[in-house]
């Protein structure tokens, strides 16, 4: 088979990262990026496509594409559809079964490496019954379990054998010697999605409906709008028409290991790939809620010791389930204090990250005014010379902290091209915060600070769209 064609979607302002991760970790070639999609392709085969799958951070989710067509010039309604219909009906039948296999072989080899990790969580003596267990209950009727316990039984005999644990990599490719078959009758559903002009023209329903009843006549499927074998996604926008399969059941972002969702996966991800994490190091996220940048940070970065803290026993309730569910309690270390009265030494933390209240659930934003300049003078104190500090904060927030934490000099000197950094409505701002008579939206305390010469300069910063949040992630180091 030749090269295999994929695309995934990303969050807003991810698309960079993803472009890189993909190269990295799938191979990928004649990357084309768009709004929210990459689409590209790749020479590994599938088995080394499903094995890589698990280990995508920055990507939401992960099709086969079916079609990109970007050449449609969609002006009217009935012009519209006939094209669409066109383009639909010219997907030939080898090129469906062929998209099909690759699922269904990415979806069976998926399934047998989550059976394998959740049976290697066990005890010796639990995994090995788990594995019987399979055998017992299930091989005579699925299939995906006869492989299951195959890849199990491998990775007992790798492991018997004194060997290191095997790879998933290694896993699959057991699993890659056995065809992947076809079942009697394929089901199907399709979920379409309309937007920008097309939208105007056509409704996501009707044109789903359309397209469902052609691939019933095209390929012999059945529709299937419960418990469907493959769910086709159809997507028609200003940049064309876009059919995949997802190579996952679940969206990627959406972690299993998380019991309870705070800050998507994938920014967490980011962040902490931005704070240039070493074996050894301190990493504080002072305000964790769920905890989900110290636990995306420790399964990639599992040399590291972290510490999270929280003022809302609540949110401290999420993060302790999360990090049981995730099995990193021996990595990480929570806290249950105001991050203002953190009991950390000086210069005792190599890494600050932190989702910072925007003031939109947690306070208000004029209380950010006060509490940002506090926050800032505590990760001067903890981090150590030459420590990165990530923080996410929202757009009208993002200036305010750049010039709480670098003076003009120190910015003009960081190499940062945004001309609109300290514009003039944040000079303003500050300036009227400054001129402030009362106490009431910035303390005197935090007034101060404003005017202490840090010296810190600014690594990057990134827009990233958190729903219909405009939010940045800004990237520090403390020279
Ligand atoms: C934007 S949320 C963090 C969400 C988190 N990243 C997650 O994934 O769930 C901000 C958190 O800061 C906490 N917080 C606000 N002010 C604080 C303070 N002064 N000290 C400690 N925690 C604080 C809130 O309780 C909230 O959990």
């Amino acid at each position: 088979m030749g090269e295999m064609h994929l695309f995934v979607t990303a969050g807003r302002g991810t698309e960079d990262f993803v472009e890189l991760e993909l190269q990295e970790k799938l191979n990928a070639k004649r990357i084309k990026k768009t709004d929210g999609k990459i689409f590209f392709q790749t020479d590994l085969d599938t088995s080394d496509v499903a094995s890589s799958i698990n280990h995508l951070k920055c990507v939401e989710r992960i099709f086969v594409c079916v079609l990109h067509k970007n050449d449609l010039r969609i002006t009217s309604a009935w012009k519209g559809k006939q094209q669409l219909e066109t383009a639909f009906k010219n997907i030939s039948r080898t090129e469906w079964m062929d998209c099909y296999s690759t699922y269904r072989h990415c979806t069976r080899l998926q399934h047998c490496v989550t059976e394998c990790c959740a049976a290697e969580q066990q005890t010796e003596g639990h995994r090995y019954k788990i594995v019987n267990n399979v055998s017992e209950h299930q091989m005579a009727s699925d299939p995906d379990a006869k492989e299951t316990a195959a890849v199990c039984e491998m990775r007992h005999m790798e492991k018997t054998n004194s060997q290191q644990l095997t790879n998933v990599n290694s896993m699959n490719k057991g699993c890659k010697r056995r065809k992947v078959e076809v079942c009697d009758t394929i089901t199907f559903r399709i979920s379409c999605k309309v937007s920008g002009l097309p939208g105007r023209f056509f409704k996501a329903q009707n044109l789903g409906i359309s397209l469902g009843i052609l691939l019933k006549h095209h390929m012999q499927w059945k529709a299937d709008l419960r418990n469907p074998n493959v769910e086709v996604f159809v997507h028609v926008n200003n940049q064309g028409l876009m059919i995949g399969i997802p190579l996952t059941r679940k969206p990627l972002s959406e972690r299993e290991y998380f019991q309870h969702i705070g800050l998507r996966t994938p920014i967490a991800y980011i962040m902490a790939q931005l704070a240039c994490i070493q074996a050894g190091d301190v990493v504080l996220d002072p305000m964790c809620g769920a905890g989900t940048i110290l636990i995306e940070a420790a399964k990639s970065w599992p040399s590291a010791h972290y510490i999270g803290s929280d003022r809302d026993v609540q949110q401290l309730t999420k993060s302790t389930e999360n990090i049981q569910k995730s099995r990193e309690m021996a990595r990480i270390e929570l806290m249950y204090c105001d991050a203002l009265y953190l009991p950390l030494t000086d210069k005792s933390v190599d890494v600050v990250i932190s989702d910072l209240p925007f003031g939109h659930i947690h306070g208000q934003e004029k209380d950010m005014y006060a509490l940002y300049p506090k926050l800032v003078h505590l990760f001067n104190r903890v981090l150590k010379t030459g420590g990165h500090c990530v923080l996410l904060t929202s757009e009208k927030l993002r200036d305010f902290l750049l010039h709480t934490v670098c003076s003009d000099t120190v910015l003009n000197h960081s190499g940062h091209e945004d001309k609109d950094l300290l514009n003039m409505q944040t000079s303003a701002k500050i300036r009227e915060l400054q001129q402030q008579p009362t106490e009431d939206v910035l303390p005197k305390e935090s007034r101060d600070i404003l005017c202490l010469e840090l010296s810190w300069i600014v690594k990057c910063i990134h827009y990233v769209k958190l729903g219909d949040t405009h939010a940045f992630i800004c990237s520090f180091v403390k020279s």
